[in-house]
């Protein structure tokens, strides 16, 4: 280290603070990153307007109108800082094997030796916050603690809405507990005297983990994912490195309560890839043809699932929502429109005269707006008012929906996992997998088109097995064999598993129409899987699953024909030789350690195929 990096920076360690190991982490890095102030972050209301009203003067926040939209805020990013940055994403694991061929590997010490460099004065000019959480319900077993030291207040506060924030954390990690040590900088120090900007980021980006060692480390972004580190860096990259260790899951899953007019209570898991519709399907309403059918909401992005008495047990580790806004309004997603009335920090919406947000697909489109980059839109203009990955942060306990259950530290027992993908064509509405083997093949090699929800080109299909392409913290083979054996302990314990099934909203016709109905109109899908757990239908088997007849739906209040049933579950042979060969690719590109049974399921389906 420079001689001046050895200075020594006030870090004002509240009475509170016992645990020496963390001190000494948050005196290294203040000393490396030489912040002009460090702040503890306490968790409080007052904490929280404090730090909403410096927004305000810093730039970065807009107060919206106290009637319209109370206490909430608009933040506009930088242009260049819109999305998750996968490739910039780094798993620095001793060996490249160990992350795999989907994963961006390097050295860790190569990497450190990066980190040091870009990090060294980072936070000239700014405040350090500390800010601990829980990830899950404080002091619950299934929870882990994590500590961000960030020099974006906007961090600071989007974390309080997005996790169990505060200084009750300390409580829990004593002298000596556990717990996840996360970096973030946004890659901008201040010369003295130099002007800071509303959105400080930097071109140079690097968000790392090391799984080792269960560190996260991030530069140069503001943005989501990339800066909320909770989210994906550890509740998913991070904890599905702890799930394979110990036996349980990290998913990229919404998790929801299904409730029948017998009263009988389910609970579904469901993997849509980024911007594909999890809030959506987590806040459901149903069609008011669907008498007594209810729908709670327990998470809406990721679950924490552990097997506990020949069941799995599904908890949401996060307490907010970090939700698309474009495309969400009172017809689409009701109880998200209701969830965002009070309380909300907006990013990249488009701001009405009268000081509201707006999006599009929110509804009437008003004449006058102030457009995510702050220049003024009419409808004429011919560009998008929000930027397509706008995203709202709130609190889940707004939610109408939010079921009972939904901060339990027990969890909620799994009865159905669903994997869904965005394809406009080949893959038909709903399967259900004929046994776990066939629903992980499903599911391992499950498509979509990309979305706003990552930089780089959108609507290419690409492989998202499970949803989590760019969230697996280690190989995409190993994590098959994973599932493969959580399925396999669970059955030797005598266990009921649950059923997994694959459905797709995304079916266009030759215009390029949806076909499906969707949102509320998934309820139809969910009917029918609940009715398949009860035993009350059967569908009909073809080459790769089972698919409700035409008969078997529920028809009532929407105007569906059988011939446009048939659209949206077709499947052509054609496009499925060709499916398969893709699948034959994937696998080849995952390398050495792809399940022998999965190969092997492979191999079936596609000689059926070849022989219809
Ligand atoms: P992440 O937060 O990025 O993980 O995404 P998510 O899966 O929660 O996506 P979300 O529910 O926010 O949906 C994203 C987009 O998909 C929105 O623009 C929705 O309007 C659209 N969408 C959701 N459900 C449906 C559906 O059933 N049909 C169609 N056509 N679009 C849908
Ligand atoms: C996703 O991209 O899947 C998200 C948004 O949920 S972010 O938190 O930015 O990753
Ligand atoms: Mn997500």
């Amino acid at each position: 280290m420079s001689e001046l990096t050895m200075e020594m920076i006030d870090i004002k360690v509240p009475n509170y603070v016992k645990h020496h190991g963390l001190i000494e982490w948050v005196q290294k890095i203040a000393n490396h990153t030489k912040p002009n102030n460090v702040y503890w972050c306490d968790g409080s209301i007052a904490e929280y307007n404090n730090l909403c009203n410096q927004l305000v003067e810093a730039g970065t926040f807009k107060r919206l109108d106290a009637k319209k939209r109370p206490n909430s805020f608009l933040a506009c990013s930088d242009p260049s800082d819109v999305a998750r940055v996968e490739e910039r994403t780094f798993i620095c694991a001793d060996s490249k094997e160990e992350v795999g061929a989907t994963n961006n590997w390097m050295n860790p010490d190569k990497m450190r030796g990066i980190l040091n460099e870009l990090f060294e004065g980072c936070m000239y000019g700014r405040t350090l916050y500390i800010v601990p959480f829980s990830m899950g319900p404080l002091g619950s077993d299934i929870s882990h603690i994590g500590i961000e030291l960030s020099d974006s207040p906007y961090v600071a506060v989007n974390m309080r809405t997005m996790t169990r924030m505060g200084k009750q954390v300390f409580d829990i990690l004593g002298t000596d507990g556990n717990y996840v040590p996360c970096v973030h900088s946004v890659g901008k120090p201040l010369a003295d005297g130099e002007k800071d900007v509303a959105w400080p980021c930097n071109d140079t980006k690097y968000i790392v983990h090391f799984p080792k060692t269960r560190e996260i480390w991030s530069f140069g972004s503001g943005y989501g994912g990339n800066a909320l580190l909770g989210k994906k860096c550890f509740a998913l990259r991070i904890a599905s490195t702890m799930g394979r260790d110990q036996g349980w899951l990290a998913e990229h899953m919404l998790i929801l309560g299904v409730t029948s007019p017998e009263g009988k209570k389910y609970h579904v898991a469901a993997a849509f890839p980024s911007a594909c519709g999890k809030t959506n399907f987590a806040m459901l309403i149903p069609p008011v043809s669907f008498n007594g059918w209810k729908v709670t909401t327990i998470g809406d992005d990721i679950a924490w699932i552990k097997p506990k008495n020949g069941k799995l047990y599904a908890i949401n580790p996060e307490a907010g929502y970090f939700g698309v806004a474009p495309g969400t309004s009172h017809k689409t997603n009701y109880n998200a429109m209701e969830t965002l009335k009070e309380n909300i920090i907006f990013t990249n919406v488009a701001l009405t005269e009268d000081g509201d947000v707006w999006w599009e697909g929110m509804g009437e489109v008003p004449e006058n707006l102030t457009d995510w980059q702050g220049n003024p839109w009419t409808p004429q203009n011919g560009v998008k008012a929000a930027h397509p990955n706008a995203r709202f942060t709130a609190p889940a306990y707004q939610c109408p929906s939010v079921d009972e259950n939904w901060d339990n530290p027990e969890g909620v027992a799994i009865d159905a996992f669903i994997f869904g993908g965005r394809r406009s064509n080949t893959v038909p509405l709903l399967t259900e997998a004929r046994n776990w083997v066939e629903g992980v093949y499903m599911a391992s090699t499950m498509g979509s088109e990309t979305t706003a929800a990552q930089v780089g080109s959108q609507g290419i299909v690409r492989r998202d097995p499970f949803a989590m392409l760019p969230f697996c913290g280690y190989n995409m083979a190993d994590y098959f064999q994973h599932w493969l054996n959580m399925g396999e302990k669970l059955q030797t314990q005598g266990a009921k598993l649950p059923k997994i099934f694959c459905v797709n909203w995304f079916r266009k016709d030759e215009e390029g129409n949806f076909i499906w109905p969707g949102y509320s109109e998934n309820m139809r899908a969910l009917k029918w899987i609940i009715e398949s757990i009860e035993g009350k239908v059967s569908g009909k088997e073809h080459t790769f699953g089972i698919s409700p007849t035409y008969e078997e739906m529920y028809w009532s209040g929407l105007n569906f024909t059988q011939e446009q049933f048939e659209q949206v579950t077709s499947i052509c042979k054609d496009a499925w030789e060709q499916e398969f060969k893709l699948h034959d690719n994937f696998f080849a590109s995952l390398g050495q350690n792809i399940p022998q049974t999965l190969l092997e399921t492979k191999q079936m389906f596609s000689d059926k195929i070849k022989a219809i």
